[in-house]
């Protein structure tokens, strides 16, 4: 799961995806519900230029829906048809077809005009890496789907998943980067564990989290880590949030004194697993 992308890795990724894309009719473009535009790679407009779009807002289970709300409308009022989603439940992928094949209608009607029938829309799966996109091809193609092979015409290697008879996906995701210069990106990214860990200032993440929950879910952090008799004071500094939540965790050094590398983990973890409630880090500039 853990990428570093260097140079290289990003002219490569690239010309690939110029390459792949040119097989396909519809790109769909997953982006985590929870930071919906740093999760995006900046060049896949240019990339995916006179492509129909979709893009799936992923891990919706994650994020606070009335935010997610606000951002559907961003996207559509962008033109793109758009979808929450959560890609490990198989039952939501019934829309996701129809919603294909409203998006490819034009192609769909200009196909039947010209007398081709049975020409399946084709599709591909982008993203940055750890937004879900194997999970949502496995749980799109499921159990019955029978992969094409190769068909003259296609660049050898590819497989497409055949869908039904109406839709084929390469088997294959296009991995895209994020705009991981931009720092904010950057942090963002980071609390939802799309960059290397290792790489990340644990502390530093923990406390910028404390404050972006202070201010747009005020009463998240005190709910979870108040413990009987020891409440977890929002109005005091970030560090001293963090103290108290290692006080109440029994995140405590040799010498009795709070631990805050492993009070920074166990709450970034916690954020992670949705253990603190749905969350959205990031908003539409209209959101109110
Ligand atoms: P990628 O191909 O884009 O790199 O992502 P991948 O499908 O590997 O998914 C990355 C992680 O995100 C996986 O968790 C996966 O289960 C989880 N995931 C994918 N879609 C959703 C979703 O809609 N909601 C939630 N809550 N999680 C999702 P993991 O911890 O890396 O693996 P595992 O423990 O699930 O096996």
């Amino acid at each position: 799961m853990q990428f570093q992308w260097y140079p290289g890795h990003m002219t490569k990724a690239k010309r690939q995806m110029q390459e792949d894309i040119k097989l396909i009719d519809l790109v769909i473009e997953l982006v985590d519900a929870r930071v919906p535009l740093s999760s995006r790679n900046p060049d896949i407009d240019e990339l995916g230029k006179n492509k129909f779009r979709l893009i799936l807002m992923n891990k919706a289970d994650l994020a606070d829906a009335a935010v997610s709300g606000s951002w559907k409308a961003y996207f559509a009022d962008k033109g793109y048809a758009v979808v929450e989603l959560d890609a490990r439940n198989r039952a939501g992928m019934k829309t996701i077809t129809s919603v294909i094949m409203e998006v490819c209608k034009e192609k769909i009607e200009r196909d039947r005009k010209r007398g081709i029938q049975n020409r399946p829309v084709r599709a591909m799966v982008v993203g940055i890496p750890n937004v879900g996109k194997s999970t949502f091809i496995n749980s799109f193609a499921g159990r019955a789907c029978a992969k094409t092979g190769n068909k003259p015409g296609v660049t050898k290697g590819k497989q497409w998943i055949r869908l039904n008879k109406n839709v084929e996906l390469l088997d294959t995701p296009g991995i895209l980067w994020p705009k991981f210069e931009d720092q904010t990106v950057g942090l963002h990214l980071a609390w939802i564990g799309a960059m290397n860990d290792e790489i990340i200032n644990i502390d530093e993440l923990a406390v910028e989290l404390i404050k972006k929950l202070k201010q747009d879910y005020p009463g998240t952090i005190g709910g979870r880590y108040a413990v009987e008799g020891k409440a977890v004071d929002e109005t005091k500094t970030e560090a001293e949030i963090l103290g108290a939540i290692a006080e109440n965790r029994g995140c405590i050094g040799r010498g009795g004194e709070p631990d805050y590398g492993k009070a920074a983990a166990l709450l970034i973890d916690e954020f992670r697993g949705g253990k603190l409630g749905r969350i959205t880090l990031e908003r539409p500039a209209k959101h109110v």
